[in-house]
């Protein structure tokens, strides 16, 4: 089975999480299928909008660490999506249960309704991981939350409940997990339904304040990349594999 499934269906492309056993864990080949997927949806003219979700108990646990420890030469896997999902012109909407980690967390800032279900689980962990807080979100999210509140969720990292998300703007409604992807798609379908090149005008405006979040995108995925070769990111990577607390002690 793939580990993204992706079908077009009554105008909606639907983009599905599927890394059941690593709880949605984005390989490097996901970023590519996620990336392809969503630049097909943008040059489809039948697709109007596009819905991303996983399982109704995991959305994503962010980028493998593994692939984290052993990264490809080159962009950060994770380029594939810096570099459709801000970008897309048509409307995407995401439906979020469970655990959503890291990138799978980010992403989200990206995309225009999110609907969450009670047991979703956000978490920003870069700065614990030894890395830095990507994907725009250190320009984002202060815009979205403030910056007290961005600060204690982009530094200490900490996970937080889908009250929470509503509360700082981050998830536009808590839907109970057996309606949360019915409830996304009515949301995306009535995108879908409404005139195109209006909401795609409109959509831009929307996100033409953002000045400068390409440049952000790129500086910050440079830094993860520096970081990642740090001593600090390779411990608290080992330690997630061997399942046991981090140490950060030694370092200054
Ligand atoms: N990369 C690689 N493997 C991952 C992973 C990730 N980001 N997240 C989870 N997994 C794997 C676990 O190692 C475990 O594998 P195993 O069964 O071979 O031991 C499996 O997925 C299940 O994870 P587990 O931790 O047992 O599930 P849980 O329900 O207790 O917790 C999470 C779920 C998402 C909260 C937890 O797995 C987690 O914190 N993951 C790391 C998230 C992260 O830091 N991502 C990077 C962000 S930049």
């Amino acid at each position: 089975m793939s580990l993204v499934l992706v079908e077009t269906k009554e105008r909606i492309a639907r983009i599905e999480l599927n890394r059941a056993d690593k709880k949605n864990a984005l390989t490097v080949e996901m970023y590519r299928m996620i990336g392809d997927a969503l630049a097909a949806a943008e040059a489809d003219p039948q697709v109007r909008a596009v819905l991303i979700h996983g399982r109704p108990d995991c959305f994503c646990a962010g980028n493998d660490i593994g692939d984290f420890l052993n990264p490809p030469p080159g962009k950060t896997p994770a380029s594939w999506l810096f570099e459709t999902l801000p970008g897309l012109s048509k409307p995407v909407v995401a439906a979020v249960g469970g655990p959503a980690v890291g990138i799978g967390a980010t992403m989200l800032l990206h995309c225009d309704l999110v609907y969450a279900a009670p047991n979703a689980r956000l978490q920003f962990p870069f700065v614990p991981l030894g890395i830095v807080p990507e994907f725009g979100s250190t320009l984002l999210l202060p815009r979205l939350a403030g910056y007290q509140r961005a600060a204690e969720l982009l530094l200490l990292g900490r996970p937080f409940g889908a009250d929470k998300a509503l509360e700082i703007g981050l998830v536009n409604e808590i839907v109970p997990e057996e309606r949360l992807l019915a409830h996304a798609r009515e949301a995306a379908a009535q995108l879908a339904a409404l005139p195109p090149a209006s909401l795609r005008l409109a959509k831009r405006l929307l996100k033409s304040g953002y000045a400068g979040l390409g440049e952000r995108i790129e500086e910050e995925a440079r830094l993860v990349r520096e970081r990642l070769a740090s001593p600090e990111a390779k411990e608290a990577f080992t330690a997630f594999l061997e399942k046991r607390k981090p140490d950060f002690s030694k370092f200054s």
